[in-house]
């Protein structure tokens, strides 16, 4: 059953930031892209039922969304961890919560052996690296099954070669968890290497404008000479909803 936005408009005070119709399909691995201030945050929020659109509706297996619901995770550029609490602590948080004590313990075990982080069970957050960390706030996004993984600019903080390390441990996770991906980012290269369909929206207000199937199998090679033609492709049109005068083959004269 989908996740879906049903004739959504959002309003801050009096500017509308975002109008869009969207159906996220289960099992589907969906990249959304666009230039910053488009609403990308916001429309993850609402998704999430962290906020309530000004208009529409917002609807998971066709019931309105609650924020908290098990079927979703979320997750943001910042780990959030709890300092005070360990590593597996901070995995074990969300099954502590009065709705979730009947799920099993061990599966914080198997969650740090899928995350790579074992070793690091009883470190605390100051403790790890910023991929570390983030593979922790992964583990806890998924601690309790959840159908769909909702993030947000999930490894924009890190180093490119860290990014793109979260990004395989990331593909793996939702391989053998079977989750639907709901992904947000500016970085074209993300969107095409985790989407099976990239959705490019555009600013002020935010709307869906350009939609791609990348029709590669997951997971893929970086270096595939169909990936690199798409990504030319959704880059020229992504420096066009930016309203970019030059685009991407342009170099600023020394
Ligand atoms: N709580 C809020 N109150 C008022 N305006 C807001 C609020 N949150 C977001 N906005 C405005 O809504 C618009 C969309 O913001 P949003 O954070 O969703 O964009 P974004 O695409 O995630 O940007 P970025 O790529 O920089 O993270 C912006 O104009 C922003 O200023
Ligand atoms: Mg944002």
């Amino acid at each position: 059953m989908p996740l879906t936005l049903h004739h959504v408009s959002h309003r801050y005070q009096q500017l509308t930031v975002l109008e869009l119709d969207l159906t996220v399909a289960r099992g589907e691995h969906l990249s959304l892209l666009g230039p910053s201030g488009c609403g990308k945050s916001t429309l993850l929020r609402l998704l999430a039922g962290l906020e309530a659109p000004s208009q529409g509706e917002v609807l998971l297996d066709g019931e309105p969304v609650r924020a908290g619901d098990p079927r979703l995770g979320i997750m943001f550029q910042d780990p959030l961890l709890y300092p005070w609490l360990t590593v597996a602590e901070n995995i074990r948080y969300p099954l502590t919560l009065a709705a979730n004590r009947g799920l099993p313990r061990g599966r914080v075990n198997e969650l740090l052996a899928k995350v790579g982080l074992p070793a690091f069970a009883h470190s605390y957050p100051p403790q790890l690296s910023g991929g570390m960390a983030q593979r922790a706030a992964l583990a806890r996004a998924i601690v309790r099954h959840p159908d769909y993984l909702l993030l947000d600019e999930p490894f924009a903080a890190l180093d490119a070669v860290t990014r793109m390390r979260l990004q395989s441990w990331l593909e793996a996770l939702a391989d053998s968890e079977g989750l639907t991906l709901v992904t947000v980012t500016h970085d074209v290269d993300e969107a095409i290497l985790l989407g099976d369909r990239v959705v490019l929206m555009s600013p002020a207000p935010g709307r869906l404008t350009r939609s791609w199937q990348v029709g590669l199998p997951r997971p893929r090679d970086r270096t595939d000479a169909r990936l690199l033609a798409l990504r030319s492709e959704i880059l020229t049109a992504l420096y066009a909803v930016t309203g970019d005068e030059y685009g991407p083959h342009h170099t600023l004269a020394a």
